[in-house]
């Protein structure tokens, strides 16, 4: 595992034309047409609006709002008024952007690079994120207040092959790096799975958070559970805050008691029941985390060498087999499955949750505008992060540092 001092001269920049991110341009620079920001962006967009209609010519900007069907009847439009700027690196589908602008910040750049999320991205916020971080020209990035960034987890976690830093994925985190040593933010937030403190027995951590000290920040980290911010799922991430002059005091959070599943299940929907053999326990416990182990499907399983008595517990050993009761918890829903939803037993029967049940136990508001296919959808949220821990975290990070 190299320190970033190390790799740096070798990361490759590779320009970003205005005709690749054409459509991020337009976007960024009609959200902060009004905030000194849009210098970032204007030449591009207007480069880019020629390309698109020689009729246009170079426009300047009150004609262009006019004459362009831009997004702005979107479920969450930027803050009219806001206290601080930040921007949404590894945006997903904007699981830090809606509680950071309920915080009154102002989004002022985005990258995310797959397509659909962009798509939905565009649906619920009117702006395009830029692509590839990798291939940004970093000049585009303006100064901003606080970086947000979920870098991609797969490397780091235990259902991925956690190769790392040795995974061109775990090198993301460099392209972070540049973006904090060119613009300085006051705050850095930085969010990823658990298993990156044990990840290469201790070292990616421990590196990760040394380079940041380099940059000049005093760090703090803490993992949390988004079930003890009002949401139904066992989900726990390492969150990672900096500042250039004082520690983050994660103490002064304020946690909620834990809600159950069965509190925010849709009345009635497509539900996919389970429609074969499965054992619900007579005996069973709520364990430490909050989850119900309270059956498991009937699935034929290995007999040899398996103590009498204990053939269920082969069966159990595999997640997609057992079933929760919704008295307790939800599992975590995974970010790289495309039904990446666990059995629930409610009211005497069997069933997955559903998609708007999902964005429910990541704290995503309903008035979310979902696209794409079934399994796009479930990947996008498994993938996010838990909406009301991080407005809880950006509400701290207001009263603290900014
Ligand atoms: C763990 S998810 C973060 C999700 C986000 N926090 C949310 O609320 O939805 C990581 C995201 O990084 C994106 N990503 C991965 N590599 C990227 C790259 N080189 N440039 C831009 N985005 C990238 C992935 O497509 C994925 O959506």
């Amino acid at each position: 595992m190299v320190k970033y001092s190390t790799v740096k001269k070798k990361l490759k920049i590779a320009v970003d034309r205005a005709t690749d991110n054409g459509l991020a341009h337009l976007t960024h620079y009609f959200q902060n047409h009004v905030n000194g920001v849009s210098q970032h962006y204007r030449k591009p967009a207007t480069e880019y609006l020629s390309l698109l209609s020689d009729e246009l010519g170079l426009v300047e900007e009150p004609q262009m709002q006019m004459l362009l069907p831009m997004k702005f009847d979107v479920p969450f439009p930027p803050p009219v008024e806001y206290d601080f700027t930040f921007i949404d690196l590894f945006a997903g589908i904007g699981g830090f952007r809606i509680p950071m602008q309920e915080n009154k910040g102002k989004c002022v750049f985005t990258s995310e690079f797959n397509f659909h999320a962009q798509r939905s991205y565009e649906l619920n916020f009117g702006e395009i994120p830029f692509g590839d971080i990798t291939t940004l020209d970093l000049d585009i990035v303006p100064k901003h207040d606080v970086l947000t960034a979920g870098f991609p987890c797969q490397p780091f976690s235990i259902s991925g092959k956690m190769k790392g830093f040795e995974d061109t994925r775990g090198t993301l985190i460099y392209n972070v790096f540049q973006i904090i040593e060119k613009r300085h933010p006051k705050v850095i937030f930085l969010e990823n799975v658990k298993h990156l403190i044990h990840h290469d027995g201790g070292n990616t951590l421990k590196t990760i958070l040394k380079d940041l000290e380099d940059l000049g920040y005093k760090v703090s980290w803490k993992l949390l559970n988004a079930s003890d911010f009002g949401v139904p799922q066992n989900r726990e991430r390492i969150i990672i805050i900096g500042h250039k002059s004082k520690k983050f005091d994660f103490t002064k959070l304020k946690t909620k008691p834990k809600p159950v599943l069965k509190d925010i299940l849709e009345i009635e929907g497509e539900f996919e029941f389970l429609n074969e053999p499965y054992t619900i326990l007579d005996d069973y416990k709520v364990q430490e985390s909050g989850l119900i182990f309270i059956g498991y499907r009937n699935k034929s399983i290995r007999k040899a060498g398996v103590r009498p008595g204990t053939i269920h517990l082969s069966r159990v050993h595999k997640q997609p087999n057992r079933i929760y009761s919704t008295d307790g918890l939800h599992p975590a829903l995974p970010s790289q499955e495309s039904s990446g939803r666990f059995w629930i037993y409610h009211e005497g029967k069997v069933r997955k949750l559903t998609i708007n049940e999902c964005y429910r136990i990541m704290g995503f508001p309903d008035k979310f505008k979902k696209i794409n296919n079934t399994g796009e959808l479930y990947r996008q949220i498994g993938n996010s992060v838990c909406v009301p821990m991080v407005k809880e975290i950006t509400k701290q990070i207001k009263e603290q540092l900014l």
